[in-house]
């Protein structure tokens, strides 16, 4: 019987008692449960791509009352006695719940439909959507697609999809775009859903892995950390961002014009230190609770400070997570995007196109961007790495109906813990492999 144990898991194994990250655990604890993962792979050989069960290892660790990690990991409240006591330990050889992921798509005018083929191609019942088209976009074709998602199906049964009707006026480079981000990231508190990560896309973002393939990789990992692409390091950025000082009209006018720039600098922040990076990143539940409830004043104060800088979706998120003591050592320095920029980099990254298909497929990542519409690459994509017919959903372990005819199968809900994890799995994996390896894991937290 050929055993394989995944290598993520003997790495979450090891970050898990990483002494450098958190305080000494019981390495006899470790030892028996990495004999028991060992048991659980042998028992199950048939199991999918010899991903097995075996994520109970961080989970339980995590949840150890005695556990170091349990405080580490424990939601952050100002009123410690506000903090709910961890469960105990349950050693069970049931995997955990998959995680549930909670998806901003927004575009502007023109992407209606491909704000729809992005939403069919992220699709899973179990995770929440938040559709904007930004006020930009007429009227028409906001209806369009209002009523596209009212009038699907499978949508309007599971209920899981959400259009922000009273649509917000977005600027590229401003302030705006952060409180479109945040506000959506709001809408997905309120409305409940007990979802793990928030992830921001926009219509020109294409998966180029299943729900299934993300879902199953995600459900090993700690669900504290945040997919930030960041660095202190920000060079040129200090006099052309920092400095300078903007004005975003679309934060205060009804009809949207450019930002502009105030004549006097400002001196580069004291009380806190910038951080700048990617503007596409995967947050934690807890970090998103931390911004939007604002029980301690740094999102807020800092928020304040983002709505006068050019470009502020590139620091906003990063300056706070890494100023945040509580957070910093739960970044993972990548954004989870395949994006290429040209030599030397102009504003925009390059489109991509068929000639990118294989650089795309070996990056590993689960997201690429940026796609002309429509572009042939993303049949390509649909076909060998979605196994995604024209128009359909994304098939996955859920989808109980019939194929005869050609008829969709994923238009019937069948069981949605069932994930089905295909070769986009190996690379999501590799790729989180290589990210929390000690070489990279931790020595690139907020530098
Ligand atoms: C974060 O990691 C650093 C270095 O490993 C450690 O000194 C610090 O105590 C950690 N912070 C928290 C809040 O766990
Ligand atoms: C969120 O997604 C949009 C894509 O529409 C992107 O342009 C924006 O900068 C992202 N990031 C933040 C922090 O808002
Ligand atoms: C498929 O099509 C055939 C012939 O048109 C029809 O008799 C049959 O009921 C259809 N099956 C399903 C599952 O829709
Ligand atoms: C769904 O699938 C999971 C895992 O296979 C199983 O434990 C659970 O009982 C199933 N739920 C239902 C309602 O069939």
């Amino acid at each position: 019987m050929k055993v394989a144990l995944s290598p993520l898991h003997v790495r979450l194994a090891a970050i898990m008692v990483d002494r450098k990250w958190i305080a000494p655990l019981a390495v006899g604890a470790t030892v028996s449960l990495v004999l028991l993962l060992f048991l659980t792979t042998l028992s199950s050989p048939d199991a999918p791509l010899a991903l097995l069960p075996l994520s109970l290892l961080p989970s339980a660790l995590l949840s150890h009352p005695s556990s170091p990690l349990a405080a580490l990991y424990a939601p952050v409240f100002v009123e410690s006695k506000l903090r709910p006591a961890p469960p105990s330990v349950r050693l069970s050889t049931a995997s955990p719940r998959p995680p549930r992921l909670a998806y901003l798509i927004s575009g502007t005018v023109g992407d209606g439909n491909m704000l729809k083929r992005v939403l069919l191609a992220l699709y899973h019942p179990a995770n929440r959507y938040v559709v904007h088209l930004d006020l930009e976009a007429p009227v028409e074709e906001r209806e369009d697609v209002r009523d596209y998602i009212a009038r699907h199906s499978l949508f309007t049964a599971v209920g899981n999809v959400r259009m922000i009707t009273k649509a917000n006026l977005v600027t590229y480079r401003g302030p705006t775009m952060v409180a479109n981000t945040l506000h959506a990231a709001a809408i997905l508190l309120r409305e409940g859903g007990d979802w793990d990560w928030f992830i921001n896309l926009s219509a020109s973002d294409y998966p180029l892995v299943t729900q299934d393939d993300l879902l199953h990789t995600f459900s090993n990992l700690p669900r504290d950390l945040n997919f930030i692409d960041h660095t202190s390091d920000i060079g040129w950025k200090e006099f052309q961002r920092a400095k300078p000082v903007i004005i975003d009209p679309g934060l205060y006018m009804t009809k949207k014009s450019d930002v502009f720039w105030i004549p006097q600098r400002r001196s580069v922040p004291t009380a806190f230190k910038l951080f700048t990076g990617s503007a596409w990143m995967a947050l934690s539940r807890s970090f998103i609770d931390y911004c939007i409830w604002g029980w301690d004043n740094l999102p807020r104060a800092v928020l304040m400070y983002y709505a006068n800088f050019i470009s502020s979706p590139e620091g906003y998120f990063h300056t706070v997570i890494c100023n945040a003591q509580e957070f910093h050592n739960t970044t993972v320095n990548h954004d989870l995007h395949f994006i290429s920029w040209d030599n030397p980099p102009k504003q925009h990254p390059h489109y991509l196109t068929m000639d990118d298909m294989s650089r795309m497929v070996e990056g590993n990542a689960p997201f690429a961007r940026k796609f002309h519409r429509d572009d042939p690459v993303l049949d390509k994509i649909d076909a060998e790495l979605l196994f995604r017919g024209p128009n359909m959903i994304v098939p996955g372990g859920w989808c109980a109906g019939s194929r005869k005819n050609g008829s969709d199968p994923c238009l019937v809900v069948g069981n949605t813990t069932i994930l089905r994890p295909g070769p986009g799995a190996i690379k999501i994996e590799r790729l989180m492999l290589s990210l929390l390896s000690d070489e990279k894991f931790h020595l690139s937290q907020c530098k």
